[in-house]
């Protein structure tokens, strides 16, 4: 499948999908605390994904049977939400959201501590996070799509964690998920060349210690092979003539 580039139009509808989802993760952050059940963290996302009119992507994509894949500690990503999984503190959870709005969709990811964490886990978290924008300095028309993968990797590698490299980021628009593939490890090709109007969903997952994944038997929660933990950060950015906007983060 080509990858797409976006009319005016479609930018306009995705800026509006992912300024939503950027709401939707704030109200969720603000909310997360010792007790509260992965459970209560899919409903709340839910509830204000429908509030907007939006449809969340993730239910029911492939099966996936909640709205907001939340996933604790080892778990990498789509952990399914539980009614009996309580959230304690010194945990770290990662948030997977994404909406969409008028047919256009949006995915973002984030990783909170839970009250007080050890400074490694924080550390994580911190350097997942960077290690983002760290690729996306690299997300311009006329540099190569791989060029956002090897920033990613340079920068993570440099603190010793593992990169997952069983799971991608991936271009995204009328579907959550469209060409191109985007490595978080590093390439030896150049891969495509970036133009205005592409949209893509960057989304490094970052261990503690190897980058080795397995999936627990619900087929879908994705965990470290070493019970090491795990952050994600993940943004939908669109690609123009200069710098990279961030569509799924407050303006
Ligand atoms: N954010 C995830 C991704 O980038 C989507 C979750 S997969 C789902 O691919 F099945 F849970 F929707
Ligand atoms: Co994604």
């Amino acid at each position: 499948m080509a990858v797409t580039i976006k009319s005016a139009r479609e930018i306009d509808l995705m800026r509006e999908s992912g300024r939503l989802l950027a709401i939707v993760h704030d109200e969720l952050g603000k909310a997360i605390c010792p007790g509260m059940s992965t459970l209560d963290i899919d409903k709340m996302g839910e509830k204000l994904i429908r509030s907007f009119g939006c449809v969340p992507n993730f239910l029911h994509y492939n099966g996936y049977p909640a709205s907001i894949c939340v996933s604790v500690n080892e778990e990498v990503v789509h952990g399914i939400p539980r009614a009996d999984r309580i959230l304690q503190e010194g945990d770290i959870v990662s948030l997977d959201a994404g909406l969409i709005y008028k047919g256009y969709h949006s995915d973002a990811a984030r990783t909170y501590a839970v009250g007080k964490v050890s400074k490694e886990a924080a550390d994580l978290i911190t350097v997942t996070k960077q290690s983002f924008f760290e690729g996306i300095k690299m997300a311009k028309a006329g540099y190569h799509l791989y060029d956002i993968s090897n920033a990613i990797a340079a920068y993570v590698t440099s603190y010793g964690y593992g990169i997952v490299k069983d799971l991608v980021g991936h271009g995204i628009g009328t579907k959550l998920h469209e060409a191109p593939q985007i490595p978080n490890f590093a390439q030896k090709r150049k891969g495509l060349r970036l133009q205005p109007g592409m949209t893509l969903a960057v989304e490094p997952m970052i261990n503690m210690g190897t980058g080795d994944v397995v999936w627990l038997d619900d087929d879908w929660t994705v965990v470290t092979a070493d019970g090491a933990y795990s952050a994600h950060y993940e943004n939908t950015i669109l690609i123009t003539d200069g710098e990279p906007e961030i569509l799924t983060l407050p303006s």
